[in-house]
């Protein structure tokens, strides 16, 4: 899988994500689709921060980069809210329902305008071991949302980490998922 495969199975998954959200019968059902949610999403965002898009940024034009990197703070921010929710929370489904739309536009601005130019005009084999290395990423990644965080190597690259083991200590100490 190279990196793009990589991405758009993520995507593939945060969207079943919002229909089993759909179907769930209880408030605790719901709860429990949403924390994987965020976890699933946070790993996501940041794991397109560092390392996918500074690769797309050696490759594509200036400025296209950025502007995707922009549609991640409204999702970062939401996903917050989200996190701070409990189960039977009035607020979230209308959260829910913000969210889904500000990842559908997400989502095609990856996967009909970045992605294509990348398998265009960058090299296959790089592209390949990106996939891989964000693969590898999601056992590191931070799993909670971190909108107030530098998004752009180097200050990310400092700070990812270490938000990281912040995250799963809060996950272990919570009962979140641990996927
Ligand atoms: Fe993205
Ligand atoms: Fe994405």
């Amino acid at each position: 899988m190279d990196a793009n495969d990589v991405l758009r199975h993520d995507h593939r998954v945060v969207e079943q994500l919002f229909r089993d959200y759909q179907a769930a019968e209880s408030d605790a059902q719901r709860r429990g689709v949403v924390e994987i949610l965020v976890r699933e999403l946070s790993k996501h965002a940041a794991l397109e921060e560092v390392p996918f898009y500074p690769f797309a940024a050696q490759v594509l034009a200036d400025g296209q980069v950025d502007r995707h990197l922009a549609g991640h703070r409204p999702i970062k921010g939401l996903l917050l809210e989200l996190d701070r929710c409990r189960a039977g929370d009035n607020a979230q489904d209308e959260l829910m329902q913000r969210l889904a739309s500000a990842v559908a536009r997400h989502v095609q601005d990856d996967e009909n305008e970045l992605m294509p130019q990348l398998c265009a005009q960058a090299d296959e084999q790089a592209l390949r071991e990106l996939g891989q290395e964000i693969d590898q990423g999601k056992q590191r990644a931070p799993t909670r949302p971190h909108p107030h965080a530098p998004d752009k190597p180097p200050a990310l690259t400092l700070a990812a980490p270490v938000a990281a083991i912040y995250d799963r200590l809060r996950d272990r100490m919570q009962g979140r998922p641990r996927t």
